[in-house]
């Protein structure tokens, strides 16, 4: 199963709404929302208000990014926002087994987010508790930026480690997704692509998920 979440990072931010419908109406899976802080990551972006908001603007669950230092200030609020799915930076917590618990306490999906150069084996203690892995194949902090090609590698040994411990743990990726790598990083074993500058500076959006849909139902079936 592969699911497309387009990041509003890439889109008008005057023009959130409009951006998230025509994605929502070309076949996207989920909205992918890059919540930054200013210090963990150098840039800042969206808080909670903006998700409640897009709650009542789309039916697709939102898939909320916490690039956040000490997530745990501030996962109450995304959850009361109503995010669907949450990932918190293995980077930027000492207690993450607590965090991933309060996230899954709340019937929402909990994820883990690992920048390219943090090792899987921060994984080997908390994996079984994880809905989702987000592998981020550039350093995060803003869009379009190049794909890191070790994390093809990254990918594939996770994808076997997921394999040989029968987990149904979904792997999404994050960084550098374009229409052209798409096919090479599904068959490297991603099944949930955020894509921001592939889509929302495509000259015509819609056709970019599309086609994204499309390739996706092609390695999905084969
Ligand atoms: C980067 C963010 C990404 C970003 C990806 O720090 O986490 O979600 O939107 O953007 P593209 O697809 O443009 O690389
Ligand atoms: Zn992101």
């Amino acid at each position: 199963m592969i699911l497309i979440a387009p990041s509003i990072l890439s889109a008008d931010f005057a023009r959130i709404a409009e951006a998230v419908k025509v994605v929502e109406e070309a076949g996207a899976d989920l909205i992918h929302v890059d919540i930054m802080d200013g210090h963990f990551v150098p840039n800042l972006t969206f808080g909670p208000q903006l998700v409640s908001s897009l709650k009542k603007k789309t039916r697709l669950p939102l898939d909320v990014h916490l690039m956040v230092d000490r997530p745990d200030a501030v996962i109450p609020w995304f959850l009361e926002a109503g995010a669907d799915w949450i990932s918190i930076h293995g980077e930027a917590t000492g207690h993450l087994h607590r965090e991933i618990s309060v996230i899954r306490e709340a019937g929402r999906k909990a994820g883990l987010a690992l920048n390219p150069a943090t090792p899987l084996h921060l994984l080997d203690d908390i994996l079984e508790d994880l809905d989702y892995v987000l592998l981020m194949c550039v350093n995060p902090g803003r869009g379009s930026q190049k794909f890191i090609d070790a994390s093809h590698q990254k990918i594939q040994r996770l994808r076997r480690r997921l394999r040989e411990q029968n987990l149904a743990t979904l792997l999404e990726i994050d960084g550098g997704v374009n229409l052209q790598n798409l096919e090479v990083l599904a068959k490297d074993g991603a099944q949930v692509f955020v894509a921001g500058n592939a889509i929302f500076n495509h000259p015509n959006p819609r056709q970019a998920v599309s086609l994204m849909k499309e390739i996706a139902g092609r390695v999905d079936a084969s």
